[in-house]
């Protein structure tokens, strides 16, 4: 199996490590697998290194995380990698969605960017989605991706407080508000997250 797409499923009450140094994303992923039993070990306590993400596509840049930590753990490792989607932009910035907000991580930079280059673009395409990949890789090389995609459009200028990242610029198809406008589990009833994370449960554990 080594190196394969697989669909194997992780067993209830197994412990598996979130190849992620992000608190947010542990306690996300923990909450979402408290019914399953299933423990989740984080890569900061385990002493992980991030490796680089040098992957091209959402896919190549989970996997790159979660291989790494299947293999220094000999746990079963789950990744993710997500970003924003622009039609007009020819799908970016999409895996460069963080790099886009400079080494200050200023996500008004980001978002400016992304509407300038819509203008400069001359098209009138407003169609964006946030994706996100979720990877489950074992030590013996076999992984999994399960995907969520969440489409709508971007509107300008940004409106709301909430949320993170481009999620100001963001109206999700059927609602007139903004990501930042909504709270968290409203958004997360649309999310790409969500709809991940769903699938997640249903297709990934026994
Ligand atoms: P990563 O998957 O943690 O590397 O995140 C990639 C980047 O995509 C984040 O830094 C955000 O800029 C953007 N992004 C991913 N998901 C969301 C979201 O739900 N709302 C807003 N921005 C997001």
């Amino acid at each position: 199996m080594t190196g394969q797409v697989c669909d194997r499923q992780l067993e209830r009450g197994s412990e598996i490590v979130l190849a992620s140094h992000n608190a947010g994303k542990l306690h996300e992923f923990s909450l979402l697998l408290a019914e399953t039993g299933i423990k989740v070990r984080s890569a900061a306590e385990l002493n992980l290194p991030e490796p680089e993400e040098t992957a091209t596509d959402f896919e190549g840049n989970a996997l790159i995380k979660a291989e790494a930590a299947a293999k220094a753990t000999g746990l079963p490792a789950l990744a993710d990698d997500s970003g924003f989607c622009v039609a007009a932009l020819g799908g970016k910035p999409g895996v460069y969605s963080a790099r886009w907000a400079g080494p200050q991580r200023d996500m008004s930079i980001a978002m400016n960017r992304v509407w300038d280059e819509m203008q400069a673009s001359g098209s009138v395409d407003k169609a964006a989605s946030f994706v996100v990949v979720l990877c489950l890789a074992w030590p013996d090389g076999a992984y999994r991706f399960v995907k969520g995609e969440c489409c709508g459009q971007v509107t300008w200028p940004v409106r709301g407080e909430h949320g993170h990242g481009y999620d100001p610029m963001f109206v999700p198809a059927g609602e007139t508000r903004t990501f930042a406008e909504m709270d968290e589990s409203e958004k997360n009833r649309f999310s790409h997250r969500g709809q991940a994370m769903e699938r997640f449960l249903k297709e990934c554990v026994i």
